[in-house]
């Protein structure tokens, strides 16, 4: 058996042109979207990110306004740099590039941004309300996961999703999601971490699987079901000397044994990646239309 694989920047790329038009009907009223990013210090892979929504918002038709500064800028200064973007008519989303430096509380940072405006759907009003069942934004991957799901038709209705990591940024938010009740969700979560036990068997109890850990190839291909969808959220950059960069990057799936045994599953570069910039286009845009109070 060989996996087909569910391309994220084709699904991407459609949702992006949903998003473009819905930019354009918005300018046509005299409102131009606002994405501000903050970013701390130069972190090579936080710098690649930020550059890439960047981009993604001048091809969308979205402002974007890039704050960057030194790694040492004070929590105070920082605080006043959310509350001044808060403040911002021109400015519909805030998002603050993790991780922060470690003189940073990073919760408090969160706490400090407007909920409205808070794309990232990381600030704990938000987090309720997902909770809940009554989402504002979903966070950015998850959201993302949820729409490769959908659009590769894997619908996880009734199945058994295992989740493995239990960050605030992917597992904690996707297994919420997944196991809302509504069409694109209803699944049966687990949620697997580096302390669960014998997590080759648990792994091997899914339909699908969502592998968000940070360990390149962690999971490997004698621990899936055969059939398996498999979303492979790691991006780990690797050494290869045959790169003239010298580095490589690779997901948290072993891929190449794993495409033997599951039905499908994302590439890494090329499968989640794409997804997270264009969900948060998709709540920069939906942040803009509710603060203009446009549905
Ligand atoms: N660092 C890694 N992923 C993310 C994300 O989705 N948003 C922010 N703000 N920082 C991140």
């Amino acid at each position: 058996m060989s996996a087909s694989l569910i391309d994220g920047k084709k699904v991407a790329a459609t949702i992006r042109e949903e998003v473009a038009s819905g930019v354009q009907q918005l300018r046509e009223q005299g409102i131009t979207p606002g994405l501000a990013t903050v970013l701390l210090g130069d972190d090579p892979g936080s710098r690649s990110y930020v550059g890439m929504k960047k981009k993604a918002c001048e091809d969308l038709g979205i402002n974007s306004f890039a704050e960057e500064h030194p790694a040492d800028m004070p929590e105070a200064d920082l605080l006043a740099l959310v509350a001044r973007l808060n403040e911002d008519p021109a400015v519909h989303g805030i998002l603050v590039q993790l991780p922060l430096p470690g003189h940073i509380d990073e919760q408090k940072v969160l706490l400090a941004i407007d909920p409205i405006k808070d794309v990232d759907g990381f600030h704990p009003d938000n987090v309720g309300r997902l909770m809940v069942g009554q989402p504002r934004f979903s966070p950015c991957t998850p959201a993302g996961i949820v729409e490769l799901l959908q659009r590769s038709d894997n619908p996880p209705s009734g199945k058994h999703v295992v989740v493995v990591g239990r960050s605030n940024i992917v597992g904690k938010p996707v297994a919420m999601l997944l196991m809302q009740k509504n069409d694109r969700a209803n699944a049966t979560v687990t949620v697997a971490h580096s302390r669960t036990e014998n997590l080759p068997d648990v792994v091997r109890s899914a339909d699908i699987v969502i592998a968000a850990i940070g360990s390149p190839r962690f999971i490997k291909a004698e621990w899936l079901k055969p059939g398996a969808v498999v979303i492979d959220v790691g991006s780990n950059r690797v050494e290869d000397a045959t790169r003239e960069r010298g580095w490589r990057m690779v997901g948290d799936v072993d891929f190449e044994a794993a495409l033997e045994v599951a039905s499908a599953i994302t590439p890494v570069p090329g499968g989640v990646g794409p997804m997270t910039i264009t969900m948060l286009m998709v709540n920069t845009l939906q942040a803009a239309r509710m603060i203009h109070g446009i549905h």
